[in-house]
């Protein structure tokens, strides 16, 4: 497969996403580096989709604190505090939260106001910590549906299996 960026607009999800796994295992092959993983994930997944943000929130105080790690688009905030936001959510609860509309998120924290609707999946090493989120934003409501949190569920795999 070319180590290129593709985008898999124009394919059903699921074929897209399982591109996209055959993709990241090829590209990061070896690889057991979690932060080498999140700057290629974010890369592959968001020019696929051409989303308006990609990118991952790292654990820095378990139980307390995420840090923005590697993504694709406009400025993201700096921290958020487990329980705060979708991604605050997300890491509190250890689920994936999927957000239609994120004005109907209470305590949605808006990086860009161009951003409609959301997913946020967690992400575990493979003693099953929680070592970060994957956050996902679409200038479109409604953007994100079963197909999306199966996809990303699966792609997030990659970390569990190897590192
Ligand atoms: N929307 C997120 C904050 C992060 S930005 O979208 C990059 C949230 O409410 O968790």
């Amino acid at each position: 497969m070319a180590e290129v960026t593709l985008d898999l607009r124009d394919l059903p999800k699921d074929a897209a996403y399982s591109t996209l796994e055959t993709q990241i295992d090829s590209v990061l092959a070896g690889v057991d580096d979690p932060i080498a993983g999140m700057a290629t994930i974010s890369a592959l997944v968001h020019h696929a989709f051409r989303h308006l943000w990609t990118g991952f929130y790292r654990v820095v105080e378990p139980g307390r604190v995420l840090r923005v790690g590697p993504y694709q688009g406009t400025l993201g905030c700096l921290d958020i505090q487990f329980g705060r936001g979708v991604c605050g959510t997300a890491a509190a609860k250890g689920t994936t939260v999927v957000v239609a509309d994120v004005a109907e998120f209470p305590g949605h924290i808006t990086c860009d106001s161009r951003s409609q609707s959301e997913i946020v999946v967690p992400v575990f090493d493979s003693d099953r910590r929680l070592i970060a989120v994957f956050d996902i934003d679409s200038d479109r409501k409604n953007a994100f549906g079963p197909e999306d949190q199966r996809g990303l569920e699966r792609l997030m795999g990659w970390f569990a299996r190897s590192c």
